[in-house]
């Protein structure tokens, strides 16, 4: 069912027993996180421990972004921003960079159906410069075919740097100053936020890192600063729904102080 509010894989966790399932075990409904942001990482590793191509990795880890996907929104999760392929991704080998561009095409064929079917809005967070003409055509049949859906907002960020993210917004701002459409006293914080390409989302309430590394790499600088952070060394191909709910649970433990008291 299209256009109702919250995506098709919703469940309302309270009173609807039918919905019972171990695996969301004490998430309760109050505070589910609105945004949760993903590093996806580990693929190579964990096509290397399987005597695998690297490529292998990044495959199986597309099953798990659709595996992820439902289990945000059963719960409520009203924002999925996952990290697809950074601005810094292009010194990897051709054929990787080839393989990790067909993905998103790939994954669309397959899922935009169920997509539309559950609710879910995607859009991508990147510069389309330098992606192939068929990656960006078909993000964006996908983003147009769902552009009227109100439930989970899937954004796949690709070709995403956040540094850069944030020098084009100075620059654009710079822009409108010495144009003197804008008075550079008028520049606050949320017009910077609003500059960059996350747009009008909100900020990430929890990041996600899988596979063991404890970095940002580049990933949501402005948008993270006062997101919780939860990381697993579990690789992105094998990443559950239990863990997922693992990581909300530990989050819905958590008390957020925003610098208060
Ligand atoms: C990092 O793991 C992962 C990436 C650079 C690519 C992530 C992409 C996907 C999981 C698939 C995306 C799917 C869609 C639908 C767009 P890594 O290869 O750096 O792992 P390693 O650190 O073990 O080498």
């Amino acid at each position: 069912m299209v256009n109702r509010i919250g995506g098709g894989w919703l469940r309302r966790l309270q009173g609807d027993k039918s919905q019972s399932n171990e695996a969301i075990g004490e998430i309760t409904t109050e505070n589910v996180p609105q945004h949760v942001a993903i590093i996806m990482d580990g693929n190579g590793r964990w096509a290397k421990a399987r005597g695998l191509p690297r490529i292998a990795g990044h495959h199986s880890g597309m099953k798990t972004v659709k595996r992820i996907t439902k289990a945000a929104d059963r719960i409520g999760v009203r924002y999925l921003t996952m990290y697809a392929f950074s601005t810094e991704n292009w010194k990897r080998p051709k054929a990787e960079v080839e393989f990790l561009m067909k993905l998103p095409q790939e994954f669309l064929s397959i899922e935009l159906d169920e997509l539309i079917e559950n609710n879910v809005q995607v859009k991508m967070m990147g510069i389309r410069d330098l992606l192939p003409d068929y990656t960006v055509s078909a993000i964006e049949e996908a983003v147009r075919k769902t552009e009227n859906n109100t439930g989970l907002v899937l954004n796949f960020a690709l070709n995403y740097g956040s540094r850069m993210e944030m020098v084009e917004a100075a620059r654009k701002l710079a822009r409108s100053a010495a144009s003197g459409e804008l008075d550079p006293e008028a520049i606050d914080e949320r017009m910077f936020g609003s500059s960059l390409l996350s747009g009008n989302l909100p900020d990430p309430d929890l990041l996600i890192r899988t596979s063991g590394e404890l970095r940002l790499s580049n990933f949501m600088l402005w948008q993270l600063a006062y997101s919780e952070f939860w990381f697993t060394d579990v690789y992105w191909p094998e990443f559950s729904e239990e863990h997922f709910y693992e990581a909300i649970r530990e989050y819905q433990r958590r008390a957020r102080r925003y610098g208060g008291l």
